[in-house]
């Protein structure tokens, strides 16, 4: 079993389903998604049926069942953003990265784009998060700018 799953698992010994959401979570954290080795062995540490443990992964969209990308972009597509042309944002970002919805993660395993409610941040609309970086008054253009800037770096 993959160690990092091993420790979290092992914080969860003799847990119940209560804490599957909790232990869900913790997953993704360590290991940026929740694999299939670990709904199966999250279903044996609760003692819930493993179409339990992916039913709450399907109906939360916070869990990843994918692995992510090495570099995080979160586009909002909030009231407040969406008035101020996140679509435009959300279009230019998918079209310079070549992705075709539902696909939210690069062939090559560099970017994933995810759509956010609302980051808190409305007085900047529309907003982008690069990695943790928070960027305000996108627009398509600077979205693409930002994205070529990760790459070159990478590339560095
Ligand atoms: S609606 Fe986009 S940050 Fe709030």
């Amino acid at each position: 079993m993959e160690p990092r799953l091993e420790v979290v698992l092992a914080k969860y010994q003799g847990a119940r389903q209560e804490a599957l959401i909790p232990l869900l979570q913790n997953v993704q954290e360590e290991l940026g998604y929740v694999s299939e080795e670990a709904i199966f062995a999250i279903s044996e540490t609760l003692g819930v049926p493993d179409a339990e443990v992916f039913g709450a992964l399907t109906f939360y969209a916070q869990f990843r069942l994918t692995p992510g990308g090495r570099h995080s972009i979160k586009i909002c597509r909030g009231t407040a953003c969406h008035v101020r042309g996140a679509q435009s944002i959300i279009s230019s970002v998918e079209d310079e990265l070549k992705l075709v919805a539902p696909q939210d993660t690069t062939d090559d395993g560099m970017f994933t784009v995810e759509k956010i409610a609302c980051f808190g941040a409305c007085s900047l609309a529309p907003v982008m998060v690069s990695d943790g970086d928070t960027h305000g008054r996108m627009t398509p253009v600077k979205a693409r700018r930002i994205l070529r800037r990760v790459q070159e770096g990478d590339d560095a």
